[in-house]
């Protein structure tokens, strides 16, 4: 593995950006990856036209899933619920920048999986998962 990615990894992970809980999120989601049991939890605060004005990630889980979901929460402040509603895997394997071994990929996904549940029930109205 290439040492910037890894050390960027690690960084994120140690050092997560966005982590922790917001007083009264607007849209919230929560998965957790089946394989191994980790839990990721994202919570919105959305302006008056569907754009995130802040965010926040908590959960447990693989150096992977935690670093990939703090690059996120940096990847998708400012971005509408449509915007996010369509982000693809490859937005994930841009912040990550280094190869995910298909063991690992649900591991790196989760929070792109959970954001993108947030941001598909606030868009069609449904009631937060939690
Ligand atoms: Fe659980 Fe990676 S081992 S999310």
């Amino acid at each position: 593995m290439d040492d910037f990615y890894r050390d960027f990894i690690l960084d994120h992970y140690r050092n997560p950006r966005n982590f922790g809980h917001l007083e009264k999120p607007d849209a919230s989601a929560e998965d957790m990856n089946p394989l191994c049991g980790d839990q990721i939890r994202v919570e919105l605060q959305l302006d008056g036209g569907g754009k995130v004005t802040d965010l926040r990630f908590s959960g447990k889980g693989c150096a992977i899933s935690q670093a990939s979901a703090s690059m996120l929460t940096e990847t998708v402040k400012g971005k509408s619920l449509e915007e996010i509603a369509k982000l693809s895997k490859d937005v994930v394997l841009e912040n990550v920048g280094i190869g995910i071994s298909p063991t690992r990929m649900k591991c790196a996904m989760l929070g792109l999986k959970v954001l993108k549940s947030a941001a598909v029930g606030e868009l069609a109205g449904w009631p937060d998962e939690t």
